[in-house]
């Protein structure tokens, strides 16, 4: 190795200044606990961008999208797959279902999808989801139900244990897959033998052929779209901040970096190549899995998980929750989502501060005990009991519903720059 050269870019080999950074990618990440609608954003965003990169997660996700009357869900494929003008970017931090990402494929292109496999480029460095990985997903919940009682309420699509291959060092990568099969077949031998539970027939070498074109180094790619030819890039993050395995509330988490860290580690980008950073978060809050449920919400919101069916838990918003995850992603603006679905209540609370033992606390409480002693303060709003779906622009909304806007913009600190009104694309009002 040449190490005069090491701080110079491989594409080009000339010297560039601190201020010269390149391209800024644009980030939409979730502020809460997933479904806030990152899917509807990104596919509004991905109309002017021409890389949409997924960086961390795996089919765990469940983005919809809905376009001319017509409803896609996706779980693998960047949302901005639809935009049949834009390359769409599967990155290194994301763990990869192979007959899964194949399957979701093919079920779109049967509504109208065409031509995604030709826009779709896979990084070499991503690590592979076997199914005994979802096999094992499934038997740790009931393992964990049968210890303590309760579960996470995983997806059960193997993401904690493939990220536990990748952190152990055992995990095989798109790249192994396209190399010696025989070298392949050894080390997922080795890989499975750690899971002591299921030793499944290895089935992935028929994707091999199917997933070669599409597969490149992902950090090369990702340098020359920041530094060649000027792309717009755009990162469409998974899951949220408050399942982040770092900030979430652990150990009720994804094994994914999902705030704006993953952007950088899961596809390559400098941290200085970050630009706008758009947090999505819904009008309400909610929460996939077990326990109570705001009856209203769920059913007005259609709160159903995509990727499972189960019924999400409903609640006011939080605001301490999206505050937080403001904290640690430094959002540039917020896409607030599903206002209309708050259209017929009478009145609307909104969590301002959380107090433990009477006393406000200025954090978020890292242990889940002390989270479920905290008491929310509440601010309460008179509803605006009037149909907001045909909204377009911000003098279209209700005044009441205009203050509630306006008082979230001004607890959190960051400018809304989108309002959601409904599923489709046309149903965003646009701020600035
Ligand atoms: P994601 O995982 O963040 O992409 O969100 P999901 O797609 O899992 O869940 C969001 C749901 O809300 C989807 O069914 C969307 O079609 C729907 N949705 C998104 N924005 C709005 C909105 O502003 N109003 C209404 N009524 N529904 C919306
Ligand atoms: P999108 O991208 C909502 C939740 C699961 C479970 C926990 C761990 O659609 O917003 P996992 O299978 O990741 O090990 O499950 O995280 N979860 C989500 N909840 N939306 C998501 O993604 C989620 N991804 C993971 O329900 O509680
Ligand atoms: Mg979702």
């Amino acid at each position: 190795m040449n190490h005069k050269n090491m701080n110079q870019p491989a594409a080009t080999g000339q010297k560039r200044s601190r201020n010269d950074a390149g391209n800024k990618a644009t980030v939409v990440l979730g502020a809460q606990w997933g479904d806030e609608g990152k899917g509807k954003v990104v596919d509004l965003l991905a109309t002017d961008a021409d890389v949409v990169c997924r960086c961390q997660g795996g089919n765990n996700a469940g983005h919809t999208v809905v376009v001319d009357g017509k409803e896609y869900d996706f779980h693998l494929l960047p949302s901005g797959i639809i935009n049949s003008k834009s390359i769409s970017l599967i990155g290194n931090g994301v763990v990869i279902h192979l007959p899964g990402l194949f399957e979701e494929g093919d079920k779109n292109e049967k509504k109208g999808l065409k031509g995604w496999e030709k826009r779709l480029i896979v990084s070499d460095r991503a690590h592979i989801v076997f199914d005994f990985h979802q096999v094992v997903d499934g038997l740790q919940e009931t393992e964990r139900q049968a210890q303590e009682g309760k579960n996470i309420g995983t997806t059960k699509k193997g993401i904690g244990p493939a990220y536990s291959s990748k952190a152990s060092r055992t995990g095989l990568r798109v790249c192994d897959l396209l190399g010696d099969f025989k070298d392949f077949s050894m080390k997922f031998k080795n890989l499975v033998h750690q899971f002591q539970s299921m030793y499944p027939a290895l089935t992935v070498d028929e994707y091999a052929e199917r997933l070669r074109p599409m597969v490149r180094d992902g950090v090369y790619y990702m340098y020359e779209a920041l530094h060649g030819s000027p792309k717009k890039i755009l990162v469409e993050g998974a899951n949220a901040a408050l399942l982040d395995i770092d900030f979430g509330t652990y150990p009720f988490v994804t094994s994914s970096n999902c705030t704006v860290g993953g952007a950088c580690t899961g596809l390559g980008i400098p941290p200085l190549n970050i630009g706008d950073v758009f947090g999505v978060s819904k009008a309400y809050t909610t929460r996939v899995g077990i326990g109570a449920v705001g009856e209203l919400l769920q059913t007005r919101g259609h709160e159903v998980g995509v990727t499972t069916g189960r019924k999400r838990r409903c609640g006011w918003l939080d605001l301490v929750i999206v505050r937080y995850a403001h904290m640690i992603n430094g959002f540039t603006a917020i896409a607030l989502t599903k206002l209309d679905i708050l259209d017929v209540l009478d009145e609307i609370k909104v969590g301002v501060a959380y107090k433990l033992n009477g006393k406000r606390i200025p954090h978020f409480p890292a242990n889940m005990d002390v989270l479920h002693k905290v008491e929310v303060e509440y601010e309460t709003f008179p509803g605006w009991k009037t149909d907001t779906s045909a909204a377009r622009k911000w003098n279209d909304l209700p005044a009441k519903a205009q203050n509630y806007i306006r008082f979230i913009e001004n607890h959190i600190g960051v400018p809304i720059k989108w309002v959601g009104v409904g599923k489709s694309r046309e149903c965003m009002i646009q701020m600035f």
